[in-house]
């Protein structure tokens, strides 16, 4: 089937990429020429794990082709919207603005029966306010939101664990047996596949994030009583969790979440819910956020104590600037955002990340960073894990980095590491919630 994908960051491009590789002919469009030209090439505009190996693919067998030029559209069966909907700059609300422009410019490339299907994340309420101006051209909005996690979007793409499809009330064509079509192989494995009213597309999207965000925010409180109380709240969680209505998985307390969903997509919900009247439903949100944030103070207040109480010139290596690993994405890292404390608290803060060193230079140049594990930690007073990469969290070994540092003191912001193992290596270890 043609289709066109508008918007090619994190999430569009791999569904471009994803589409292309399961037999589909796809158009990525983007405004920003520099991403455009990049993926032309078949290069990633950022670290994507199997990205670059689709992208490749598509574009030797022609199918796959990225323009900056919105008339490439014209043809395509379903149009895929996947923009950014990112915090408002003075504001908790998500920020239209490419959505908005995005519809625009589609709108005169669309023909009669033609399909868009919104995927980026948007308030509740946002299919049914754009309907109006699709249907006047004859094609039909449905919303597919995307669940892909960072690091694992290709996958997650191909082989997602459901597929939601959002559908409006007066519609001529058939749009849902149209998405099938185009999720052929997810839907022949039987992958379930949930029909719903505009609506409720939108808020499942919220909604599983608003409850991830919270399992985190969960564990990271029992965190905090842990502190207080000599618990170990690793072993709290993996007790808790094997109720399987409880589970496991999202219960790994540390230093929070992060990333360009989760923080702004509960925020974006508490303030749709306000606007509808409904502010009081998710309140718990904004404790959600605030206890993700403490933990954050939390992990600088741990390094602070560790040196005697205070770092004015203290080397501290941060290992990790991604707002988790497999991934150079830093936006609302709690990661970077523990190394800027420490920065400004006067420590000399050396950051290292095997992929987001770029990224984090331009946003936060005032830190020192290196790109090599052994050379950052070299002579450092204190070891701040914040990023779980396998190389710090499996593959640094206490025996070997006391060979290295200057001190002996490591804080582990993700829980990742053996205490027993770095402190017979005559380690400080401080964890987050662990005694
Ligand atoms: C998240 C959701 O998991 C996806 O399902 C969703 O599609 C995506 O947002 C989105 O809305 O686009 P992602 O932002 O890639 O995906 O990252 P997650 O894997 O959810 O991790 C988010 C943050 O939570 C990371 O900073 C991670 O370190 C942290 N985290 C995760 C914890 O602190 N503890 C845990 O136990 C798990």
């Amino acid at each position: 089937m043609r289709l066109s994908v508008i918007g090619c960051g994190y999430l569009g491009a791999v569904h471009a990429a994803a589409m292309a590789s399961i037999g589909h002919d796809v158009v990525g469009i983007d405004v920003d020429v520099r991403k455009i030209d990049a993926l032309a090439k078949g290069e990633a505009p950022f670290f994507e794990p199997g990205l670059p190996e689709i992208l490749a693919e598509g574009i030797a067998s022609g199918r796959l082709t990225f323009t900056t030029d919105m008339s490439a559209a014209r043809g395509a069966k379903v149009h895929f919207i996947g923009v950014g909907t990112p915090q408002q700059k003075d504001g908790y609300g998500a920020d239209l603005t490419y959505v908005n422009a995005a519809v625009d410019a589609l709108l005169p490339h669309l023909s009669a029966g033609d399909i868009v299907a919104g995927k980026s994340t948007v308030p509740v309420g946002t299919a049914a306010s754009l309907t109006p101006r699709i249907q006047e051209t004859g094609a039909t909005l449905v919303w597919n939101p995307e669940f892909l996690r960072e690091g694992y979007a290709v996958q997650d793409t191909i082989d997602p664990d459901r597929l939601v499809v959002g559908v409006g009330s007066s519609t001529d064509s058939d749009p849902v047996s149209v998405l099938r079509e185009v999720y052929a192989p997810a839907v022949a494995k039987g992958t379930p596949f949930i029909v719903t009213d505009l609506a409720t597309a939108e808020l499942v999207k919220v909604a599983a994030n608003a409850f991830l965000a919270t399992k985190i925010s969960f564990i990271n409180a029992m965190a905090e009583i842990a502190e207080v109380t000599g618990a170990d709240v690793t072993q709290l969680a993996d007790a808790i969790g094997h109720d399987v209505r409880i589970g496991r998985r999202f219960l790994g307390a540390g230093i929070g979440f992060g990333g360009g969903c989760l923080p702004k997509d509960i925020r974006a919900f508490s303030a749709r819910a306000e606007e509808l009247g409904r502010g009081e439903s998710v309140a718990f949100l904004r404790e959600v956020d605030e206890i993700n944030l403490r933990r954050r103070d939390r992990a600088v207040q741990l390094v602070v104590d560790a040196l005697g109480g205070q770092v004015f010139q203290k080397k501290v290596t941060v290992l990790g600037a991604a707002f988790k690993p497999y991934s150079d994405d830093i936006r609302d890292s709690p990661a970077l955002d523990v190394a800027v404390r420490l920065h400004g608290l006067g420590a000399q803060v050396t950051v290292t990340d095997p992929e987001a060193i770029d990224n984090a230079r331009r946003v936060h140049p005032q830190l020192t960073y290196v790109a090599d594990r052994d050379e950052a930690i070299r002579d450092a007073d204190a070891l701040v894990l914040v990023t779980e990469w396998d190389e710090y969290r499996r593959e640094l070994a206490p025996a070997h980095a006391s060979t290295l540092t200057a001190g002996r003191v490591i804080v582990d912001g993700r829980n990742g590491l053996d205490p027993a193992a770095w402190r017979a290596e005559g380690w400080t270890y401080l964890g987050m919630g662990r005694p």
